[in-house]
């Protein structure tokens, strides 16, 4: 019992985005510690190296398991689809968890609609997106890569991210149904987003299923924290900046809304 007291759960994404996915699971799993670190120093993933990302989760990793995870969650579209693979032949003794674009709940849910993609380049060429991409494709589909835009949404600057998406994806206007916001930064705009497409079109994200998937893992390993106390929630940002550093932490703390 004290083991699992003591122990947390290790979340990581290139930035602030991987609060979309914290939020989800401390709704469900309320009683959990958790470490969030933010790659601030190396971010974007978007458009980096495979290499390098694959070589900046295994660091992020290996740090949260010297700092009693139990479980690592990759909450980062990116990351999950180039390193996930590498990290679980890596690190077998511990479970991994990892978010994708969620294309599979359109297949699920609204399969013969007009279906817009949004990714970072890195997921949208990337392997792991593909097989996903051509087992559930419904043939009425755009793929954007969406390069630049995590970046803005880090910075915070409203302006810059309604010119972004006025430009980008003012064309799909009035022609989609569906959207799939397939980087965890992306749900932080979802009002500017249907802003743009309108109103009524159907969000997708994959954060919901991510803490339902980790909840059983835990169950099922055995892992949860039955101690019913509001767990502690510790962010870490790479930055070599004070200031930034301060600034993420603020930000985040102000989106988990605690
Ligand atoms: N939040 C990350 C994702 O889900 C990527 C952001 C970045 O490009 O660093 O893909």
């Amino acid at each position: 019992m004290q083991e699992k007291a003591n122990s947390c759960i290790g979340i990581f994404d290139s930035g602030i985005g991987g609060v979309t996915v914290l939020k989800e699971i401390i709704k469900i799993l309320p009683y959990e510690n958790y470490i969030y670190i933010s790659d601030s120093k190396n971010n974007p993933y978007g458009d980096m190296k495979k290499e390098k990302i694959i070589k900046r989760c295994e660091e992020i990793t290996k740090y949260l398991i010297e700092n009693k995870s139990k479980v690592i969650v990759i909450a980062c579209n990116t990351a999950s689809a180039i390193a996930s693979e590498f990290l679980r032949k890596k690190y077998k003794n511990i479970p991994i968890i990892a978010i994708e674009p969620a294309y599979k709940m359109v297949y699920d849910h609204n399969y013969d609609k007009e279906t817009l993609v949004m990714a970072t380049k890195g997921t949208i060429e990337s392997e792991k997106f593909n097989l996903l991409y051509k087992k559930y494709n419904n043939h009425k589909t755009q793929l954007l890569e969406c390069v630049g835009l995590a970046e803005i949404i880090e910075e915070g600057n409203k302006e810059k991210i309604v010119k972004y998406l006025d430009e980008n994806i003012g064309k799909y206007k009035g022609k989609i149904e569906n959207v799939v916001l397939g980087c965890t930064h992306y749900p932080l705009i979802e009002k500017e987003i249907k802003n743009i497409l309108g109103r009524n079109v159907r969000i997708f994200n994959g954060a919901k299923n991510v803490a339902i998937h980790l909840k059983d893992v835990l169950e099922k390993d055995g892992l949860i924290n039955n101690i019913e106390k509001k767990g502690k929630i510790e962010f870490l940002d790479t930055s070599l900046e004070i200031e930034k550093r301060k600034n993420k932490k603020k930000r985040f703390f102000e989106l988990i809304g605690g």
